[in-house]
């Protein structure tokens, strides 16, 4: 017969094997779905949401300041074709790296907008927030991480940050190791342990094997990196070879060892949904790739990209959102997702949840 204390042993190991399945929500821009991606507004809306990260893309500026946006160009986001006209590169872009601090919060924040031949400029998802209305501004990642733990504070929740570092190839061939400077302000802000409440992630896999490899032991922290996948032709990452800029090759992940010789630097991965279920999938036949057994094998999280709730971002294979986050969450069995509505997915998991 088992004695009290190993019933009460037994009793906590099944707490904390729960404690540890325990599947995330992670606002992808913040509550993007909302209010403008990466603003103030967006983050805060997020928070009161209740996820368990909120997420923030990083670039450098000319003055080497770390700001939160999705791309390393603010045309796609703000009024810099209009505030400063003449000061875009030849191809037409302008780089956030170009722009100080002080420039770039000068701009107007606004839902992303796809500009057409004439110039006219069409919001990205037509029914989210309108464009150009209100005020929105960038703002620097450390302004961002004050606002989430001034939160953690005044109300009491412990909600983590999801940094990532964008295109470090691109900034190491301007001159700026963003990397370092990101490290440095988590740092700054007491993120240094595996137990901090934080995941860092990045595309650019030599990237991440530096940080893990030489920058986090020569700073004396030890954090927990997810590498984000991708296809070679989004150009996500790029390599120098005979003095061009060429796609980094990210075959190697999807092979069966793929992601065993991840887990030898990261503790999860980033995958877009259509690397877990086939889209060629249907409501009958939900077709679970092989990334999926592997990347559990080699001990790591899976934190897909992205869940979205507008219209015609639901794959066919799906009835509907609840649905398609329960062939993620339920059948996958990921341990997390990014979404831009974390509302939507804070309640689906709230009323899944079969212990509450
Ligand atoms: O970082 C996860 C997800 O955000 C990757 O896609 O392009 O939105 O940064 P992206
Ligand atoms: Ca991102």
């Amino acid at each position: 017969m088992k004695t009290l204390k190993a019933i009460a042993f037994s009793a906590l190991l099944t707490l904390a094997s729960v404690a540890q399945a325990k599947q995330i929500v992670i606002a992808h821009r913040g509550a993007s779905g909302y209010l403008p991606e990466h603003t103030m507004a967006a983050k805060a809306m997020a928070y009161a949401m209740k996820p368990d990260f909120i997420e923030q893309d990083v670039v450098m500026t000319k003055d080497d300041e770390l700001v939160v946006l999705h791309d390393h160009y603010l045309d796609r986001v703000t009024d810099v074709a209009q505030k400063f006209p003449n000061r875009a590169r030849p191809d037409g872009r302008y780089y956030a790296i170009d722009f100080t601090l002080e420039e770039i919060k000068s701009l107007n924040a606004t839902e992303g907008f796809n500009l057409d031949k004439n110039g006219k400029q069409t919001q990205i998802f037509p029914e989210r927030f309108p464009m150009w209305k209100s005020e929105f501004k960038v703002h620097t990642f450390a302004e961002e991480i004050e606002l989430i733990q001034g939160l953690n504070k005044t109300l009491g929740y412990d909600i983590g940050i999801y940094p990532e570092i964008k295109a470090p190839w691109f900034h190491r061939s301007e001159g700026k190791d963003i990397s370092l400077a990101v490290l440095k302000t988590l740092k700054e802000y007491g993120y240094t342990s595996k137990d901090s409440n934080v995941y860092l992630q990045c595309f650019d896999p030599i990237e991440l094997k530096r940080i893990h490899d030489e920058l986090l032991p020569h700073m004396h922290m030890d954090l927990k990196l997810v590498q984000l996948m991708a296809y070679n032709d989004w150009n996500e990452t790029m390599i120098q070879e005979n003095g061009q800029f060429v796609p980094y090759d990210y075959n190697w992940m999807f092979q069966p060892d793929g992601m065993e010789k991840v887990a030898k630097y990261a503790d999860g991965i980033g995958p877009w949904k259509p690397m877990l279920v086939d889209d060629a999938s249907t409501k009958e036949n939900i077709i679970i790739l092989p990334l999926v057994e592997a990347t559990k094998k080699a001990g790591l999280k899976i934190h897909p990209y992205t869940f979205r709730s507008d219209e015609g971002r639901i794959p066919s294979y799906a009835n509907s959102f609840d649905d398609m986050l329960d062939i993620f969450y339920n059948k996958v069995k990921v341990d997390g997702v990014f979404t831009d509505y974390p509302d939507k997915v804070v309640n689906f998991l709230h009323s899944n949840d079969i212990s509450k």
